[in-house]
């Protein structure tokens, strides 16, 4: 009798074990995903703020510019993390963490020895004289080296918006490229428009002990990983949370000021501003029942949309890879899900077939899962006002007491008193406002786009080299910095045909200086000359011996002297 008892509690309990633990796995697919719908045409701010995958017109990504200012794309990676690190007036290192087994797109081509490396800069910087370079909440890059691509993810400050971008063939002796990533793509998990983290505890991330220690083990040893520490303190996932919050709610700031306002609200933004600048002024005194408040809810009240305005859900529930293997619970889950075999998954961002074939996550962790937002805005809430504040640094608001001399209500008169087009439906520009407020030319290193050359979208192939052979040359040494340079001025083999690199090329006469290695190496001119003595095309050159030296002369006699005639 007890024994059949027994026969009959196991399929019980199997019963009981399935319906415990039975995952419910995603059924997103990427590549229906991001197959690009209908934009919402109707809203204001999807009329003024760019939706297709190039920046608008005459703006640029915050990582742009930065590369820009730094002449070229620094290489290897260390050298990223080091430019960051040097423009931060406070010289601390960016925020970063080590994630071997994460969600992302390229997750198949990360592992416990090369783990995928994310980083966030967290600093402002500027003074009375200029706006400085301030990319807290701004600038977000992700790095999977065995994939040789950089995912950026950093804002746009005069088009109201983050922008993808990706950083292809990031390899050493490659020759990479930055492009625009097909947005729809990196929206399917970035639903926001923006970055996107998971919650505490951050078990996929090094600041965890057993994932740091996974990663030190495979690695043989806890020296850093591209300048990034195996080991964290969970202050470092935390911090960057924060700071893909922050990033999130710009987007949703946006919103307010445009869907929120309305086509004719220039008043109810030029409030939005005037609180917005009160609260910053003075945080814990700000009095959310005042009457200008009140008056800010019913200007809202013409416009609001009747759906409200979401704020996205950035946050993606916590995942711990370890920890689903151990116990009970990890047998059980091994009987349902296979693991990631080596070489598997999407290789870049546009492989989505693959990345479509890897074993599902479960519904609840999936990044591609749509998620409700984490709140919806109405006309009542006036969130506008501090998402309008966090724009401004602390820099900025110094800057702002001193032309005021420290009195609100006279920086909130200078806000009255603006013209009304600094208050007309165009995304909310710190910058302007900034250079609106103080009535003088202050500098701003990251708004102008002259002296940059044309953005280029994901898909455009790389030059085909058949016909002019020496152009071989050139993309071996010199393409990686001379082509697809962001800085107009360094672009200077740039062109979409054979014959035009060329012709760009030979009208480039510097270039016979910078290549005469002969005549100018050890003197004061050796800085100039060509790769640069700290590159790897120098090193690949100068190993290359009589090789090099000849490939050298090639490139020199390709570009007629000036007065060789
Ligand atoms: C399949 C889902 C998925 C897709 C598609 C995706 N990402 Fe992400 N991405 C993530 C997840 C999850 C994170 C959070 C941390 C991690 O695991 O890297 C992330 C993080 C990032 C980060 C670091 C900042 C942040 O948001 O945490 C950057 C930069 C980034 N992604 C860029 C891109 C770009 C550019 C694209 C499009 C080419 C893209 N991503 C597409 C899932 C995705
Ligand atoms: C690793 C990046 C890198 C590589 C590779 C490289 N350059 Fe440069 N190049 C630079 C940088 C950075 C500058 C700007 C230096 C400055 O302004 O002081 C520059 C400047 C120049 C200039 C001067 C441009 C001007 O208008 O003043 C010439 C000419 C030039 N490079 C030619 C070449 C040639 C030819 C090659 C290949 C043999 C090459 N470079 C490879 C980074 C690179």
């Amino acid at each position: 009798m007890k024994r059949r008892l027994a026969w009959l509690l196991i399929p019980l309990l199997l019963i009981g074990l399935y319906v415990w633990q039975k995952p419910t796995t995603s059924t997103a697919s990427i590549t229906e995903l991001a197959r690009p719908g209908q934009p919402d045409g109707a809203s204001l701010s999807t009329r003024v703020i760019a939706q297709g995958d190039l920046p608008a017109e005459g703006t640029r990504s915050l990582f742009d510019h930065l590369i820009t200012q730094n002449d070229v794309l620094p290489y290897p990676f260390e050298k990223l993390v080091k430019l960051l690190q040097d423009r931060n007036p406070e010289g601390g290192a960016p925020v970063a963490v080590l994630i071997p087994h994460g969600r992302s797109l390229l997750k198949a081509q990360a592992d416990d020895g090369h783990p995928r490396l994310v980083m966030a800069a967290d600093f402002e910087s500027g003074n009375g004289a200029s706006l400085g370079f301030s990319p807290r909440g701004q600038l977000f890059l992700g790095f999977v080296e065995k994939a040789h691509e950089i995912e950026v993810l950093s804002y746009n400050e005069a088009g109201g918006r983050f922008e993808f971008q990706l950083v292809q063939n990031y390899c050493a002796g490659c020759v990479p490229r930055i492009v625009y990533a097909r947005r729809a793509i990196c929206t399917t998990c970035h639903q926001g428009g923006g970055p996107i983290f998971p919650q505490r505890p951050w078990n996929e991330t090094n600041g965890q002990e057993e994932t740091a220690a996974a990663i030190a083990a495979a690695r043989g040893g806890s020296t850093p990983y591209m300048h990034i520490p195996i080991k964290q303190p969970l202050a470092s996932p935390e911090r960057f949370d924060q700071l893909t919050d922050q990033g999130n709610f710009i987007n949703v700031t946006q919103r307010i000021w445009l869907d929120g306002c309305g086509i004719d609200g220039n008043d109810c933004r030029r409030l939005l501003l005037k609180l917005a600048l009160r609260y910053a002024d003075s945080p814990g005194s700000f009095d959310a029942a005042n009457a200008d408040v009140a008056r800010l809810q019913e200007l809202q009240k013409r416009h609001f949309p009747a759906r409200g305005i979401a704020v996205p859900e950035s946050d993606l529930p916590n995942r711990d890879p370890i920890g689903e293997r151990q116990g009970l619970k990890g047998w059980w889950r091994s009987l349902w899900t296979r693991d990631i075999k080596p070489g598997e998954g999407a290789r870049d961002n546009e492989d989505l077939a693959a990345f479509d074939k890897l074993p599902r996550l479960a519904a609840r962790f999936d990044p591609l899962t749509p998620r409700q937002p984490k709140q919806v805005l109405t006309a009542n809430d006036v969130d506008g006002v501090y998402g309008v504040a966090a724009l401004f640094t602390d820099a900025d608001l110094k800057s702002l007491g001193a032309v005021s001399g420290y009195d609100i209500h006279r920086l909130e008169a200078r806000v009255d008193a603006l013209p009304e087009e600094v208050f007309a439906p165009r995304p909310v520009v710190r910058v302007n406002i900034m250079r609106a407020l103080l009535a003088q030319p202050v500098g701003y290193c990251c708004l102008d786009t002259h002296e940059m050359s044309p953005p280029v979208a994901s898909g455009v192939p790389p030059l085909k080299i058949s016909k002019h052979v020496v152009l071989k040359e050139f993309e071996s040494h010199c393409f990686a910095c001379h082509r697809g340079n962001p800085a107009k001025r360094l672009n200077f083999m740039a062109g979409a045909s054979e014959d035009e690199v060329l012709d760009n090329i030979r009208n480039k006469s510097e270039i016979r200086d910078a290549l005469d290695w002969a005549r100018y190496t050890g003197t004061d001119k050796a800085s100039k000359l060509m790769p640069p003595r700290d590159s790897v095309q120098y090193q690949q050159l100068k190993a290359a011996g009589a090789a090099g030296e000849k490939s050298v002369a090639t490139m020199r006699d390709t570009v007629p002297s000036l007065f060789g005639f």
